[in-house]
């Protein structure tokens, strides 16, 4: 078997030097921009399992910016899942072709997640089931030291479904890993299990006035398939004016998208000075350029 190239799949995974390297990358071409389309003979190869409008476009503009050709698998509907081909079937296929890095969006899949810890090719996660999300948590921290300097000593508090979001588990860590603090504050019956938080709160508005930063979650119900979002508990842990009521004037309001609109996000806080959420969406393309030129080989 050929060796396995490096690549991303958990944040966990990534050295301080390769941490310190891509948020430098990122603020570059953020500062001076994309000088040279130094990746025009590449290929980037998306397949995504999960519906993804964010990550996935942001990852094809990061590319197109650097010269890189975009290739995608499309929807199930669209390939040959529709005909029954499994998804590490598809992957297998894909890399065959031989792309020079491939983004993947998954559902927890022990099978296709060996596959790709094994590839020859670099792959890099765009999301897996509700456990990673490196990319999004690289681009959340960018976002947070751009308006307050650095995680050390900062406390960040996740309101809604921890339980099942892949953004609050891999952002968690990356942020303990820079010295802050992290807050969850959950229903009940959606808290993480996986996570041991600093601190823990029955309500967002209990929690506002301890967090630096608030990051709304919106709740998985593609992965527990109940309404849970609809009940009025959900509403004790949704962005808005009633429940941000006691944040701190210099805190920031963060959502990683989709946004609910009215259920885990009301979009009146997009007047806030305090909201990053687009800028979230726009320091997405800096990062994933910087990922990309991370796991690249040169000499393919
Ligand atoms: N934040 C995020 O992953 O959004 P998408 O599902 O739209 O990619």
């Amino acid at each position: 078997m050929p060796n396995s190239a490096k690549s991303l799949l958990d944040i966990d995974e990534l050295l301080d030097n390769d941490l310190s390297s891509i948020f430098k990358r990122a603020k570059d071409f953020k500062a001076r921009g994309f000088l040279r389309q130094i990746y025009s003979q590449k290929v980037l190869a998306s397949c995504f399992f999960e519906p993804s409008t964010r990550t996935k476009i942001s990852f094809e503009i990061a590319a197109a910016r650097m010269g890189l050709r975009s290739v995608s698998l499309g929807d199930a509907g669209a390939s040959s899942m529709a005909k029954g081909e499994t998804e590490l079937d598809s992957f297998l296929t894909v890399k065959a072709m031989r792309p020079d890095i491939i983004v993947v969006r998954f559902k927890e899949n022990a099978e296709l997640r060996q596959a790709l810890g094994e590839s020859e090719i670099p792959v890099v996660s765009a999301g897996e089931g509700s456990r990673h999300h490196p990319t999004q948590a690289l681009l959340d921290a960018m976002t947070i030291c751009e308006t307050l300097g650095n995680l050390h000593g900062l406390k960040v508090l996740y309101s809604g479904d921890t339980l099942h979001s892949r953004v609050a588990h891999s952002g968690a860590s990356l942020f303990k890993r820079l010295g802050a603090e992290v807050g969850f504050a959950s229903p009940q019956n959606l808290v993480s299990k996986c996570f041991q938080p600093d601190a823990v709160f029955k309500s967002l508005a209990e929690g506002a006035p301890w967090a630096d930063v608030v990051i709304g979650l919106r709740t998985q119900t593609e992965r527990h398939g109940k309404a849970d979002h609809s009940t009025a508990t959900m509403f004790d842990f949704r962005l808005d004016a009633k429940n941000l009521s006691e944040l701190k004037s210099k805190a920031l309001i963060m959502h990683p998208g989709p946004c609910v609109p009215m259920v885990d996000f009301d979009p009146n806080l997009l007047n806030d000075p305090r909201c990053r959420v687009h800028q979230q969406v726009m320091n997405g393309v800096y990062i994933r350029a910087a990922v990309i030129e991370t796991f690249i080989k040169e000499d393919q």
